[in-house]
């Protein structure tokens, strides 16, 4: 297995590209089965969930073609996909293949509504909690689906199709909004998502699917309307750039001292992130061309975090603002409120030194000098990532262990830090 190896304490400086967003991507791709004809998406992250979703999308009867190069493209941008989903022949995504990848249970919003019938195994639980499933099947049912769960599979029918109806979420929840979006986009009627996940991503799924002829209003809200129509056609839409890994190298910035343009990324998406990278103590600033973040020397400042969901402080930046603050002058508190178990990297950073108390869903943070490279191994794609930016800020060497979990998420990592400076290698098994 690779691992990544980093010797610490280089300041990073120069210019990162950054890549498409995984969690646009992935339910991008799904929404391809909502349709006959061709959907191009460009700026398509090389990851490996991406990878494996062509696969599971494969088994249903998804083509999909990568497009060669265009004028203005090299090895760094992104890949267009051309996904048609002519004939779905396989309405059941199996175990093996959604037990891998949790967003693949997605496809039971598509494969119902175009086809009345899905079949797709319960995805499990995971590293960062137990992630149940109950509020994607109240949504369905509130479309007009049966639902049975039996053998491990959620089995879903709507023989007449689905049918617009209310879908009143008690919690907020992206992969649900997903799905209730790609759902209700080809029901009859009109539906209305109250308490809707406002992501931009959900925000950047309705833009292709309006662009694909669905009719939505107010995605990006937490009431979206909308009319179901007969049938969506091709289109073709960029993924919108990766708000989570430009928090993580502008937290990278932070914690290593230097100067970096963060090129193609949006600031209005990252406010929080932003709000609480200031207060830390970079210097945060919007150009033309991107997010410019520089600290110069000045010590950290302790902060108080709690994780929401958007516009709020985002889950899937809290292990890395953790690894940051490790280093500040005194205590730092988060709280983690989305999931139950995401603090598997405490117990790893505490290889680097770090000082850490967990006591439920808080984690206080005393701030400490120096971290010290060590051997530490992570279980989740953030936790990963989080261990990467402390090693190049750790005395010495750090090898970080289980480097698959960085493949899923992040766009060849070592050679965007190496080239502002980092000393980073991947060690291949
Ligand atoms: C998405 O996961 C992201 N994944 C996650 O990114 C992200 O951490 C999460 O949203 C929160 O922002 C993708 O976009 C592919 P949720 P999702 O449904 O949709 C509970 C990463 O590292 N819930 O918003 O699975 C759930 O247990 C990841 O890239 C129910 O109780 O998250 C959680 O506590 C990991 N019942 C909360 O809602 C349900 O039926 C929010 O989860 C569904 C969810």
């Amino acid at each position: 297995m690779d691992r990544i190896r980093i010797v610490g304490g280089t300041p990073l400086n120069g210019t990162i590209a950054i890549s498409g967003a995984k969690n646009a991507a992935l339910p991008l791709m799904i929404a391809s089965l909502l349709t006959p004809d061709t959907l191009v998406l460009d700026n398509v992250p090389r990851l490996a969930d991406v990878q494996l979703l062509k696969r599971i999308l494969g088994n249903h009867g998804v083509d999909c073609m990568i497009a060669g190069k265009r004028a203005g493209q090299n090895g760094l941008s992104g890949e267009t996909l051309e996904l048609t989903a002519g004939e779905i022949v396989d309405t059941v995504a199996p175990y093996e293949l959604v037990s891998r990848m949790r967003a693949s249970f997605w496809v039971i919003g598509p494969l119902l509504a175009r086809m009345g019938e899905a079949r797709v195994s319960l995805p499990g639980g995971c590293a960062i909690g137990t992630r149940p499933v109950d509020l994607f099947i109240s949504a369905l049912r509130d479309l007009g689906a049966e639902i049975d769960i039996d053998g491990g599979y959620v089995i879903a029918r709507a023989p007449r199709g689905l049918r617009g109806g209310r879908v009143s979420f008690p919690k907020v929840t992206v992969g649900a909004t997903h799905v209730a979006l790609m759902a209700a986009a080809l029901a009859r009627g009109e539906t209305v998502i109250e308490n809707a996940a406002r992501e931009p991503e959900i925000s950047d799924l309705a833009a292709c699917l309006i662009k694909m002829g669905a009719k939505i209003y107010g995605a990006g809200t937490s009431t979206i309307r909308i009319e179901g129509v007969d049938r969506l056609t091709g289109a073709r839409h960029p993924v919108m750039p990766d708000r989570i890994e430009t928090g993580t190298y502008a937290m990278a910035v932070a914690m290593t001292g230097g100067d970096v343009v963060l090129e193609g990324a949006t600031p209005d998406i990252l406010q929080r992130p932003i709000e609480i990278l200031t207060e830390v103590g970079a210097e945060i600033t919007a150009t033309n061309h991107g997010l410019r973040v520089k600290r110069n020397g000045k010590g950290l400042s302790p902060v108080e975090v709690t994780t929401e969901p958007f516009p709020g402080f985002p889950t899937d930046l809290q292990a890395q603002l953790m690894a940051l603050v490790c280093r500040a002058n005194g205590t730092s508190r988060i709280r983690e409120t989305i999931f139950e178990n995401r603090f598997m990297h405490v117990q790893e950073l505490a290889r680097l030194g770090a000082d850490i108390h967990l006591d439920g869903q808080m984690a206080t943070i005393n701030g400490i000098d120096r971290l010290k490279g060590a051997q530490v191994m992570a279980t989740d794609l953030r936790a990963s990532v989080s261990l990467v930016i402390a090693g190049l800020a750790a005395e010495g060497e750090t090898v970080v262990n289980r480097v698959y979990h960085l493949d899923r998420g992040f766009e060849r990592i070592e050679d965007k830090l190496g080239a502002c400076g980092a000393t980073i290698e991947r060690l291949s098994a």
